[in-house]
């Protein structure tokens, strides 16, 4: 639809195409590439365990305060800012989470890519063309990873050009449900596998002995990432929200998608490496577990090579769910910085998804023929953008907006909140908790860039 800037924006059809679409945000390369290994290099289930309580405690609460100051403000994360004070520090922030998008999907797009290619990758290699699919595997390789990442990429802008309603929430109601179809039947077939029951026995037994400080700040970390929070996503997300609908009983479900999905990706992934090396599939390098790069894109085809005709089958159908789950994650990192240029640039959507998508490609670009890059992005971008605007967001609405204004907010949809049970503990972990517990992560992560 052409016009002005405000019905460009569009809105979610339905409550369960909002959730399936925030879910389907938080659920992505985070929960299926980093969650696992996250996990297995932190002791297991002790590190589940510190996650689970993350994201419950610090990540929920940050989620309906993003998806208040959405819903309230009807705004991209600039907008939103402007919207609800008169503070001129604040747009300052949602630019920042713009730009935190941009850059994260710029690198974000690279390793999708890597996913997508694999799903060729095992098909070349059953076919017995072994110099195409090795040509495919090498991760250095920068052409092939310009291709993919290009493909990638231009799927995420067709969707975006079609709308809210019409692009996110269609193409995510479809994703999801094939995602979680495809996982559960890949862990069925794993579980049954002899060889798997020591993984899963490290995934379950939690050793509280191995918690401690670090393992506490990199739970925080894989949290605020996989709940996509800190940026701006739900705010955006939030602004296409109905007055109808229940923003705290949303930001549950969401997040308990979230937990649940990177909880079964944990049950596919750790027993999938120990069947590895049964397999005699090496998943230790010096002594250490190998890191997620090596586990889904060295360890796992080796694993799929090493089973046959299944692992043909297996292998395709892995890295499609991996490349399902980071399209519905690029396409809500996308949606960010366009939301922000059709409402604050008055840009018609085709054009502004189609100007910002292309721009990040060049950046993906430079990033497929180097992927040493990724490493500094991730520095800058994820462990320190995002709990930087975690933090300050919870200031905003402690401080600024004042928890007051955003319990108003909620009251549509949730009449008698302010009677309510949460309405005496949020403000509270809004006001003490979250910004406590994310500045200490956050200077933690400062200090140990600092010392090496
Ligand atoms: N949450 C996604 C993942 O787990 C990544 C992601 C999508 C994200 N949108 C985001 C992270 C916004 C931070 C902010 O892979």
């Amino acid at each position: 639809m052409a016009g002005t800037a405000s019905n460009e924006r569009g809105s979610w059809n339905s409550k369960l195409g909002f959730i399936l679409a925030a879910a389907g945000s938080a659920v992505g390369l985070g929960n299926i590439w980093g969650f696992p290994t996250q996990v297995a290099d932190n002791g297991g289930a002790a590190f589940l365990v510190i996650y689970l309580l993350c994201s419950f405690l610090i990540g929920f609460p940050v989620m309906v305060a993003e998806l208040a100051i959405g819903r309230k403000s009807g705004k991209n994360p600039v907008g939103a800012f402007k919207a609800l004070s008169s503070n001129k520090f604040f747009p300052l922030v949602g630019l920042w989470g713009v730009i935190c998008g941009v850059m994260i999907l710029s690198f974000y797009t690279v390793i999708a890519g890597w996913a997508f290619g694999y799903a060729f990758e095992e098909i070349f290699y059953a076919v017995g063309m072994d110099n195409v699919a090795s040509w495919i595997a090498d991760v250095g390789n920068g052409p092939k990873n310009a291709i993919v990442a290009s493909l990638f990429m231009l799927a995420t802008i067709k969707i975006i050009t079609g709308g809210v309603s019409g692009g996110i929430e269609k193409a995510t109601k479809t994703m999801m449900p094939l995602l979680i179809g495809i996982l559960l039947i890949m862990i069925g077939y794993v579980m049954f596998q002899p060889g798997s029951a020591e993984g899963i026995r490290e995934y379950l037994l939690p050793d509280f002995s191995k918690v401690n400080s670090d393992l506490i700040f990199s739970a925080m970390g894989q949290a605020f990432f996989s709940l996509s929070l800190g940026m701006g996503a739900l705010i955006t997300y939030g602004s296409y929200l109905n007055k109808k609908e229940n923003i705290p009983q949303a930001a549950a479900f969401v997040t308990l998608a979230d937990v649940g999905i990177a909880f079964l990706a944990g049950l596919l992934i750790i027993p999938a490496m120990y069947l590895a090396q049964a397999n005699g599939v090496e998943i230790f390098v010096d002594g250490k577990l190998a890191d997620s790069t090596t586990l889904v894109f060295t360890v796992l085809p080796e694993l799929f090579h090493s089973m046959g005709s299944v692992g043909v089958v297996f292998g395709v159908t892995f890295f499609l769910l991996l490349s399902i789950a980071a399209l519905t994650s690029t396409i809500s990192l996308l949606e960010v910085p366009v939301s922000y240029a059709i409402d604050e640039h008055e840009l018609p959507r085709p054009k502004a998804a189609w100007v910002i998508g292309l721009g990040i490609l060049a950046v993906s670009l430079l990033i497929a023929f180097f992927p040493n890059l990724i490493g500094y992005f991730v520095t800058v971008f994820n462990n320190i953008g995002l709990p930087l605007g975690g933090f300050l967001i919870c200031v905003f609405v402690a401080y600024v907006w004042k928890t007051d204004g955003a319990l108003t907010e909620m009251e549509f949809g949730f009449a008698g909140i302010k009677q309510s049970m949460f309405s005496k503990i949020w403000p509270f972990f809004i006001y003490v908790v979250c910004p406590a517990a994310i500045l200490f992560t956050l200077l933690q992560t400062l200090w140990s860039l600092i010392t090496g």
